[in-house]
């Protein structure tokens, strides 16, 4: 079966539309700003989805351009400012950042009510206890995704491949709080497809096209692929051999049209909520 992020995106957008639409009612408009430093042409492309995915919920949304040569200074200036404005409720930094800023101080610097990345330190390790508002986009949408297929995730082994701290590492501590059985790979794994041929759910995070074959999959499995990358064709194309996996797996997610459209619904997700949480 094909997991379609995108149907399944449009559901969460529209649940988030009628949550705005009440807030808004109650005098609260969520406001999205997202901070674009320099014109990576990847980068450019997912501010344009996240900006127009606010128009379709409803949520004003900014769009801070800045020059490829800004100072770490500049920018922190920018995220101040934000910070102290209460018609923001949500900043997005963008990421990569051009090399002369350090991304870890920006991701610091950014209120951590306001951070909708949920990348501060504060929201990582509120992660890690279970206690958390936010929950970072790319793993919770592989979750909803997850959950669409109806599995029950409680005991059953899960392996990710990929220790990222956006997507690996957070997923992990997501499909542990489910009771999962979990197994974090990379690049330093023995035997990567024995460790893959265990998995019930098979997340694959690693960035390089066909890292997971059919031969590493278990009969059965859900396969949810968070690559994005361009083969020699320049076609964009996941981590996961679709055409070979998708004969094995139960269910599997295609990209496009599988994870990509699930992170920016969550990102609403957590605009709508940044935005209750520091007016009511
Ligand atoms: N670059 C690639 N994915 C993301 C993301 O989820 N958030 C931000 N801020 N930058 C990214």
């Amino acid at each position: 079966m094909r997991i379609d992020g995108k149907t399944i995106s449009m559901q969460v957008k529209e649940r988030v539309r009628m949550q705005v639409e009440a807030l808004k009612e109650k005098g609260v408009h969520p406001a999205l700003t997202v901070v674009l430093v320099g014109e990576e042409p990847a980068s450019c492309v997912y501010v344009r989805n996240k900006v127009k995915a606010c128009e379709v919920c409803g949520i004003i949304s900014e769009e801070i351009r800045m020059s490829v040569d800004t100072t770490q200074e500049e920018l922190l200036a920018v995220v101040n400012r934000l910070n102290a404005d209460d018609s923001v409720h949500g900043i997005l930094v963008q990421l990569p950042l051009p090399k002369q800023i350090d991304e870890t101080a920006i991701i610091r610097a950014i209120c951590p009510e306001k951070d909708v990345d949920a990348f501060h330190p504060v929201n990582v390790g509120r992660i890690m206890i279970g206690d958390y508002d936010f929950l970072p986009c790319t793993p919770a949408g592989c979750m909803e995704l997850i959950h669409s297929t109806g599995i029950d995730v409680s005991g059953k082994h899960a392996v990710i491949v990929g220790r990222s701290n956006i997507v690996g590492k957070p997923m992990a501590m997501l499909l542990l709080h489910e009771n999962a059985t979990v197994t974090i790979c990379h690049s330093k794994t023995v035997n990567l497809k024995e460790e893959c041929r265990k998995a019930d759910i098979l997340v694959a995070a690693v960035g390089r096209e066909n890292v997971i074959t059919a031969d590493m999959v278990k009969p059965g499995a859900v396969v949810i692929d968070v690559g994005m990358n361009r083969n020699a064709a320049g076609k964009l194309c996941g981590d996961v051999d679709y055409a070979g996996v998708s004969e094995i797996a139960g269910a599997i997610t295609p990209v496009p049209g599988g994870v990509g459209p699930m992170t920016i619904a969550m990102l609403m997700q957590n605009t709508a909520k940044a935005a209750e949480k520091q007016n009511l």
